[in-house]
């Protein structure tokens, strides 16, 4: 019998219904399996920071250094309420950041994934998701322009000014370039390098640096596309890419579009591995104008259960089996008001009734004892 560690981080918004949900698909997966999670519950965002007077306040701090593995619902405030929380303790900076750089999860990996089937969540037409959308944005997740230095303050003319530095060194590059590879080699062997060499020099020695390691990936296709040009392929034509490299911030916006060109951020689970530890989390917001409302689609925290199980505890069957559980609810025609319009045809469910229906699927899947 195997046993896992959980720290369990809720968050704000629409973090703790949701993470209800996917707390609902573990307690299948253990009742399926030789495996036994112990969940540890701790504060994390701005609700941490109401309550402690922190973001990421030592007593998560120390329940995320036990875990095996983190589960973190998403984090922060509306734009207005976020002004009663100051700049640097906002859940973004005071607590997300950290939790990033404590555990030095550099490989952020977010699969922006749609069937044919549930082509209609898509703003984009039939014949551009064609066979249905299927790509991994790999994104650099603890350097660049978001972790370096920063200052602020009154120039020699008088006039406000902010300075951020945009680092990044050899070895974080080469690191993010190999899990984008190896992630090639078991897909489909075709890897777009995102880059702005034309103008900045942090992709000169990004380039420099995927050409090095691309040479002991022989197998694997590398196309390069401008950030910029990238954007608009994305819309125009997804179905060419297959795996994506990039830096934080090209990241954080082109993952951002991928939400788009799926219907909904909330079809955005992801992963982010450090070398000893890995959280996973939704990649959207905490979307508090839907809070408490009981109609948040749970799928991107039960995806990040399914990329858990596969990325931290080996059980691969398993995170496929709680993939297509998700997409066999749509397929039945079910959806949640936040993903789909009423009148879309689909017989719309709660939050609660979402989850359920994953779990009366999954309980019907055949049973694999992974750890015998
Ligand atoms: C994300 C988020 C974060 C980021 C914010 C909340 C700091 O947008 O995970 O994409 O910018 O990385
Ligand atoms: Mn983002």
């Amino acid at each position: 019998m195997k046993h896992y560690k959980i720290a369990v981080l809720a968050g704000d918004g629409i973090g703790p219904e949701i993470t209800q949900e996917a707390i609902k698909v573990l307690k299948v997966i253990e009742e399926r399996n030789a495996v036994t999670f112990e969940l540890m519950p701790a504060a994390f965002g701005a609700c941490a920071y109401f309550e402690f007077g922190d973001a990421f306040p030592q007593s998560t701090i120390d329940i995320c250094d036990k875990a095996d593995a983190i589960l973190k619902g998403p984090i922060g405030l509306s734009h207005e309420a976020s002004k009663n929380i100051p700049i640097d303790k906002q859940p973004e900076r005071g607590a997300l950041l950290p939790l990033r750089r404590r555990y030095n999860t550099y490989a952020n990996f977010r699969p922006v994934f749609l069937p044919k089937a549930l082509g209609h969540f898509s703003p984009l037409k039939a014949e551009i998701i064609g066979e249905g959308i299927d790509l991994m944005i790999v994104r650099e997740l603890v350097g660049g322009l978001y972790f370096g230095s920063k200052e602020s303050g009154i120039n020699e003319q008088g006039l406000r000014y902010v300075k951020e530095t945009l680092e990044y060194d050899e070895l974080q590059i080469r690191r993010i370039m190999h899990q984008a590879f190896k992630l090639a080699m078991k897909r489909r062997k075709l890897l777009h390098n995102i880059h702005k060499s034309n103008v900045l020099k942090s992709s000169v020695l990004w380039n420099e640096v995927m050409e090095e390691v691309a040479k002991e990936y022989p197998g694997v296709k590398v196309v390069n596309y401008l950030v910029d040009a990238a954007a608009t392929a994305l819309c125009l034509n997804p179905t060419q890419f297959d795996v994506m490299v990039m830096e934080n911030m090209f990241g954080d916006i082109l993952s951002d579009q991928g939400g788009g060109i799926l219907g909904s951020l909330g079809l955005m689970p992801s992963a982010c591995l450090g070398d000893d530890k890995a959280y996973y989390e939704p990649s959207h917001g905490s979307a508090p104008d839907i809070a408490g409302k009981n109609i948040a689609n749970p799928y991107s925290m039960i995806g990040s259960v399914a990329m858990m199980l596969e990325n931290s505890f080996g059980m691969d069957r398993e995170a496929k089996n709680i993939w297509a559980a998700m997409q066999g609810v749509f397929a039945d025609g079910y959806s949640t008001a936040d993903l789909s319009k009423p009148g879309s045809g689909v017989t719309m469910i709660s939050t609660q009734e979402f989850g359920d229906k994953v779990v009366e699927k999954l309980k019907k899947m055949p049973k694999v004892d992974l750890h015998d």
